[in-house]
């Protein structure tokens, strides 16, 4: 069948509607499924052992007997694994050196993967890797933070500098009316998405074949090559449905393990991660300890301005938390410091966890700034209106839009800002204290190079092809509204394909850049199409395809400050008897760029919000210092805000499209979680009288 094409259509304003997710209906009747639970023919099972030391060497790993328990088809371990190569340069640079899984028998830090047992059921692997008896010789390890440890150190190998100084700030702190010196710290927190990791690996006509749940194939088949040796083309990774990743589906030791044990055995091989081993095998987000001092004039004006963050990194790679990232953009100072320090422990190597840095910066920042304004006796969103700074206070960058005081002046409104009583502690109802408080909330809005490929195919339908991955976050719902603005089509008539990486690079979701970064190459593939078609003619029965890549329209990008904005607001019940700390409800508006789809950008922020809550109140792992485990290493040990912990959150936005973005985008994935920690914080704050500078606010820190 072919057809004629002629003229353009009418752009059809899918883009700002809200739509309900294409797979909605999938998910929800268990239709869709999970990488965990694709039937494959000839299947074997992969369990992991994970080190139950902190430090020393693997003396034996005593495979003999569990390879005589049924079912049992291989034990990998350092003796006999495959090697693999670990000097390269992957899509996120050097490799974490725990993807050189089975390399060596020296152990970092417990939960490091020591063998793989390998069966015909899931349950003979894991009976087998229970019983698996592995004997190490043990070392003495450090596994406990504080701040100012005595093996802090300033890190160089960053992309952006660890710190920052301008302006004299002993002077300017001497010479100001008002003066905040405040320590806070977050704790080690985890990113535990519902669908834990797993993949399936299996050689196909001679390619590499990976089944996945990950935040980018594309980057997933990239490292998987470099790690074994082979041609980029010969290795397929795809990842069609994804519970959730927040920074932790990158590229981890299963798919490694997977893709080893299918090459040894010849057969497909599926490794599923449990909850327990995902506390030291994914990344977290490390404890914090941050000092902030600012400096002001009577009226609020900053004069001095210092953020100094402490964190963990592990013995076998260095990752910084960048907490002091967010006073870099927010406010400025004659004096101006920013210093991020980092401590080499033997733990697990901390990661990216939605919003890294400015999770616990913001926690810090935002709370020092509702400090000050208490000082100084203003209204903290006064405070804030009255340091808007006219450009990057460390680059010097003009903004390219900053929303900031459009977000308190509404948030406010819609809050009730104006009726609150400034002092503390006034509020009662019955054996609860009230008080509300405020935060700002703020993310980079930044975008990363893809390519795409729009095809119009001979039925009158397009299909869009590439390597996005939509972890929940509604991204193939968008990029199908945006491909069908571009294309002047409804969206019923775009095929939206993902998560394949044979339909080429392209950005990860990460970074709060993936639906910007593929929408933009949509846009640029769509658009070029369109074109095309205008020109009149028969489409073959193989369509007409056109590719993009936005490499260089990305790279010609102005610099500027770029940056979402929020303000969020939060009402706390304080139990006066039990300490326990109740939300009542929160409220966030958002500038963070033209919103795609309100309907599933509504669920992001309220989710990021949700994030913030949590953090307040309830996330907090405990490493155990004798054995350096985590203790409780589960979701009862480990507390999510559940159901019955979150009140009415409500989110919003206000218009604040990106000039340099074809589709006016920002970026919202992380934004939400940004300030919320500290608008509860400052709102326990207004209840009682009483600061709260250690997260988690747990009720016997209240009382
Ligand atoms: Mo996210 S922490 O940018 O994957």
């Amino acid at each position: 069948m072919t057809t004629t094409t002629t003229g353009t259509p009418a752009a059809t304003g899918a883009v700002g509607a809200a739509r309900t997710r294409l797979e909605g209906l999938a998910k929800v009747t268990g239709a869709a499924r999970y990488a965990g639970e694709i039937p494959f023919a000839e299947l074997a099972h992969g369990w992991l052992v994970l080190s139950t030391i902190a430090r020393g060497r693997i003396r034996a790993v005593e495979s003999a007997p569990v390879l005589a328990m049924p079912g049992v088809l291989a034990v990998l371990h350092h003796g006999n694994a495959p090697r693999v190569d670990g000097d390269y340069t992957g899509p996120l640079g050097a490799p974490d050196p725990v993807l050189q899984v089975f390399q060596h028998d020296r152990v970092p830090y417990v939960g490091w993967p020591v063998a793989l047992v390998v069966a015909e059921t899931p349950e003979q692997a894991r009976e087998a890797a229970e019983a698996l008896v592995v004997r190490y010789d043990q070392e003495p390890h450090e596994a406990e933070f504080s701040a100012g440890h005595p093996d802090r150190y300033t890190p160089q190998g960053s992309d952006s500098p660890a710190e920052t100084a301008k302006g004299d700030l002993a002077a300017a702190l001497a010479a100001s009316a008002v003066v905040v010196d405040a320590r806070y710290t977050t704790p080690e927190e985890h990113h535990h998405p519902m669908e834990p990791h797993a993949a399936m690996a299996r050689w196909e006509g001679g390619r590499l074949e990976i089944v996945d749940s990950n935040q980018g194939s594309g980057f997933v088949a990239q490292e998987l090559a470099h790690l074994f040796s082979l041609d980029p083309a010969s290795v397929r990774v795809r990842s069609e449905h994804v519970g959730g990743g927040f920074g932790s589906k990158a590229t981890r030791p299963h798919q490694v393990l997977a893709a080893m044990a299918a090459t040894v055995l010849q057969r497909p091989v599926r490794v599923v991660l449990t909850r327990r081993q995902m506390f030291s095998l994914v990344g977290y987000r490390s404890p914090t300890a941050q000092r902030v001092r600012l400096g002001a004039d009577a009226d609020g004006r900053l004069r001095a301005f210092a953020h100094h963050a402490e964190s963990v990194t592990s013995t076998v790679r260095e990752f910084v938390e960048r907490s002091a990232d967010m006073g870099r953009v927010m406010y400025d100072a004659d004096a101006h410091h920013t210093l991020h320090q980092v401590v080499p422990l033997d733990v697990p190597t901390p990661s990216w966890m939605r919003a890294p840095g400015e999770a616990p910066g913001s926690f810090a920042l935002e709370s020092a700034l509702d400090e000050l304004a208490e000082k100084c006796g203003m209204d903290p969103i006064a405070l804030r209106a009255r340091n808007e700074p006219e450009s990057g206070p460390v680059s010097g960058l003009p903004f390219s839009s900053r929303q900031l005081q459009a977000c308190f002046r509404e948030g406010a409104r819609r809050f009730g800002w104006a009726e609150r009583d400034p002092r503390p502690g006034r509020r009662r109802d019955g054996r609860w204290l009230l008080g509300t408080g405020t935060a700002a909330s703020q993310f980079a809005a930044r975008a990363a190079p893809s390519t795409a490929a729009v095809t119009a195919e001979a039925d009158g339908d397009f299909t869009v092809r590439i390597t996005a991955a939509d972890i929940g976050t509604g991204a193939r719902t968008a990029l199908t509204l945006v491909a069908a603005d571009a294309l002047g089509v409804p969206p019923e008539r775009i095929r939206m394909r993902i998560a394949d990486s044979d339909f080429g690079p392209a950005m990860i979701a990460g970074g709060s850049m993936g639906t910007r970064s593929w929408s933009w190459a949509v846009m640029a593939a769509a658009g070029e199409l369109r074109e095309q078609l205008a020109l009149g003619g028969v489409i073959p029965p193989q369509g007409i395809t056109v590719r993009s890549d936005t490499t260089a329209a990305i790279a010609a990008l102005a610099a500027t400050e770029r940056h979402a904005f929020g303000a969020q607001f939060a009402e706390v019940a304080v139990d006066v008897t039990s300490g326990e700390v109740r939300v009542r409800r929160m409220l966030g508006i958002f500038a963070a760029g033209r919103i795609v789809n309100p309907l599933t950008a509504r669920s992001q922020f309220i989710g990021g919000m949700t994030w913030g809550l949590s953090m307040a109140l309830h996330e907090e792992a405990v490493r155990d210092r004798a054995s350096g485990a985590t203790v409780g290493a589960d979701l009862a040990g480990y507390h999510v805000a559940a159901h019955a912990d979150v009140p009415a959150i409500e989110a919003d936005w206000v218009d604040d499209p990106d000039e340099s973005d074809p589709v006016g985008i920002k970026g919202i994935g992380e934004i939400g979680v940004v300030g919320g920690a500290a608008a509860i914080a400052n709102a326990v704050w207004h209840a009682t009288g009483v600061r709260h500078r250690d997260l988690p606010i747990r009720p016997d820190r209240v009382l």
